[in-house]
């Protein structure tokens, strides 16, 4: 039977060394901000930025949370960036994506000042990970399976790695850290393009599923005691549930969890790191601002 991989435990393993480093930097005189900018209405980024800001709170990280209107301009978004770029007190900003259809995504990321971008999306931090500098932020999601797979004692080097899903936030940073010097697996990078996908993935010691599409991996894409992570978070309608939904993974669990070694459940696997790597570039971001 395969290991269920704790998401809570290991993001309360980082968040408890977060609060002794947030601790030494009060003692500087430096307490580590975080801002967050909504824009518009999406539900599931509302519960986000809320689970955000609350784990700031707990911590005793400043935040600040900024929503601006679904019928916002890219000038006023950009002003709210410039404004935070300026901002002493804040040392990591986030503008929750997606955004709506008015607002250049790129180009806000762009406006980010890059030793404030603790998502790791601005260019300069993207060229920073595939560099392997570690002055850079890695992005949150993929930083935080990463962490997953080292705490659950599995082994990336030489391993085959079969990441589906290509997109900047997840498939693309995660493909460069598992190659990365230290990590050494053998990264495969599959989409909604490629041939045969359930044969490319039952080639995968390890499989992360990013592809955005409720049970999508089932058992035939999975090789017998591969380890399986699945950074789905999807919203599927469920009358039964009290809110009309219940939320499932990119992963088919019932049909994959007997055949693999090692698995992130959903809820309680990857999402909850996004949030505890999110703090822990937070205050990176504080130290490198001291520094
Ligand atoms: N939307 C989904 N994941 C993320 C993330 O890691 N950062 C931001 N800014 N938006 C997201």
């Amino acid at each position: 039977m395969a290991t269920i991989i704790d998401g809570k435990k290991v993001a309360a393993d980082v968040l408890e060394k977060c609060a002794e480093e947030i601790t030494d930097l009060k003692s500087q005189g430096i307490t580590p901000g975080l801002a967050v900018v909504l824009v518009g209405e999406d539900p599931a980024s509302k519960v986000y930025v809320n689970s955000k800001v609350r784990k700031c709170g707990e911590l005793g990280i400043h935040s600040e949370k900024i929503v601006l209107s679904r019928e916002a301009t890219q000038e006023e978004v950009l002003e709210t960036v410039k404004n935070l770029n300026e901002n002493p007190r804040i040392h990591g900003i986030l503008v929750q994506s997606p955004p709506p259809p008015q607002i250049d995504e790129e180009a806000i990321v762009r406006a980010i000042d890059p030793a404030k971008d603790v998502d790791g999306f601005h260019p300069e931090n993207v060229a920073k990970l595939a560099l392997e500098d570690p002055t850079g932020f890695v992005p949150c999601t993929p930083a935080g399976c990463m962490e997953l797979l080292r705490s659950a004692g599995i082994k990336t080097s030489g391993a085959n790695a079969v990441v589906v899903g290509r997109s900047m936030i997840v498939g693309k940073p995660m493909a460069l850290l598992l190659m990365a010097r230290g990590s050494d697996a053998t990264v495969t990078v599959a989409h909604s393009r490629s041939k045969d996908l359930p044969g490319i993935c039952r080639q995968a010691d390890i499989i992360v599923a990013a592809v955005g599409r409720p049970e999508f991996i089932t058992d035939d894409y999975v090789k017998e005691g591969a380890v399986v992570i699945d950074v789905g978070i999807n919203r599927v309608d469920d009358a039964e549930a009290k809110k009309g939904y219940r939320l499932c993974g990119d992963v088919d669990y019932a049909s994959v969890a007997p055949k693999c070694s090692a698995i992130t459940p959903v809820p309680g696997g990857v999402g909850p790191m996004t949030i505890a790597l999110l703090m822990k570039n937070t205050i990176k971001a504080a130290r490198f601002a001291r520094a």
